[in-house]
């Protein structure tokens, strides 16, 4: 279950070069549960045809002719009547005009009027066309009128022309199309500091003392977090991976930096949640100049980095409402989370059982014990890391509708 599953998804196609990339968009919304309608005009037909379309979607994909056709009079309003969301994508610069003043010239335009569903435009085009002042008012119409925009990129066009223009590529699509459908869920106006990944403590200018953590179980947090709403501040550490649409990205790389950009995201947000694995020690100096073998082994001494979690308790009226920590750990899982959850005044700890190998760093699964500060426990099976997101951030729900 993602945000998408069960979504009624109308996908507008205009006639761009770049309608190859709509066909992996239509299919990755297919494989999400979506169903997905889609709509070519007569230009994107000269690209593409709609038994393409079909192919990945399952179901009919409707061109110019269907305006003509026995079921043209219920054709057009019903598809944007039934649908969550209208996307077109790609957007030319024409279709952007007729958008912008009302022109029903073919099935996909009559269908934008009629829709009263949210709609999400991604432009494709050259950097010339999208600059020029007619199309610039036209995006600004639009925008004035409440509808969302996905990119357009900078980049190498078709064309061979670099610039602003350049459609997204599908999973950036697929981040903004989450985003618009998730803005009137339950963490609507609610702001959420999610960290994730695993510090790193310098030890001289080319190594660092680091962990595990690979961040995927905080992406998905900060994922989570997005399709319900909330306005997400994603605190990283460095990883591997790119943070999800719609986040605001403060990059880290030591438990000091952690520390900071925490206490300046949490004040003022409604909760807080601690993915990171944020280091316990670090060296006590950092060597200025590589340390080489030629000098002997060093002997590093280390000393305690800040805790995070015990400055946040401290914040005291500035505390975020809720706040949510991990505890990964290889024994005794729930005595040694319990103890966390009370040390670190928590109002819920995700513990994780980093023993087994489909459980903790690197790999998509998790296995994680909920436990609250009213003693109450929910044990969840082994789980993707997205689907344990969810169910955090339902739980974390309740625990701001109960303050
Ligand atoms: N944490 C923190 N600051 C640190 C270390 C950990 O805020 N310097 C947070 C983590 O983000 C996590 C929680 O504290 O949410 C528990 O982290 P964990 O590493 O499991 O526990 P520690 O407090 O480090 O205790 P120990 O290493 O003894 O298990």
């Amino acid at each position: 279950m993602t945000i998408l599953t069960g979504k009624h998804i109308l996908l507008g196609v205009t006639g761009s070069i770049a309608v190859y990339k709509s066909c992996e968009l239509a299919s990755k919304l297919t494989q999400a549960g979506a169903q997905v309608d889609v709509i070519l005009t007569p230009a994107a037909e000269k690209f593409i045809t709609p038994l393409t379309f079909q192919s990945v979607t399952g179901r009919k994909a409707f061109s110019e002719a269907d305006l003509w056709g026995g079921q043209a009079h219920v054709l057009h309003v019903g598809l944007g009547h039934s649908a969550d969301l209208l996307v077109i994508a790609p957007c030319t610069a024409n279709t952007l005009g007729k958008l912008a003043h009302g022109i029903a010239d073919n099935l996909l335009t009559i269908t934008a009027l009629a829709a009263r569903c949210p709609l999400l435009v991604a432009p494709a085009m050259d950097v010339g066309i999208y600059t020029h002042p007619a199309t610039q008012d036209n995006v600004r119409i639009l925008a004035e009128r409440g509808v969302n925009f996905a990119g357009p990129a900078e980049g190498r066009m078709a064309s061979g022309l670099e610039g602003k223009g350049r459609f997204l590529e599908p999973v950036e699509l697929l981040g903004h199309i989450r985003l618009v459908l998730g803005r009137s869920g339950q963490l609507a106006r609610k702001t959420i500091v999610v960290t994730a990944g695993g510090t790193q403590e310098a030890l001289d200018p080319a190594r660092v003392l680091t962990n595990r953590s690979s961040g995927k179980q905080g992406y998905a947090l900060a994922q989570a977090a997005l399709d319900a709403g909330a306005s997400v501040v994603l605190i990283s550490a460095p990883t591997a991976l790119t943070p999800p649409v719609g986040t605001r990205l403060i990059a880290v790389t030591t438990a000091q930096q952690m520390l900071e950009a925490v206490l300046a995201e949490s004040a003022g947000a409604d909760a807080l949640i601690m993915a990171a694995a944020v280091a316990d020690f670090r060296p006590q100096r950092v060597a200025k100049t590589k340390l080489k073998k030629r000098d002997g082994i060093p002997q590093v001494e280390l000393e305690a980095a800040p805790d995070v979690l015990a400055a946040v308790s401290g914040m005291g009226s500035r505390r975020p409402q809720v706040v949510i920590g991990f505890a990964a750990e290889s024994r005794d899982l729930l005595e040694n989370a319990e103890a966390k959850l009370k040390a670190k005044n928590l109002d819920m700890i995700a513990a994780n059982d980093i023993s087994t190998p489909d459980s903790g760093f690197g790999v998509d699964t998790n296995h994680v014990t909920l436990l609250f500060s009213d003693e109450k426990k929910q044990a969840l099976p082994l789980m993707s890391k997205s689907e344990v997101a969810e169910t955090i951030i339902a739980r974390l729900t309740l625990l701001l509708e109960n303050k």
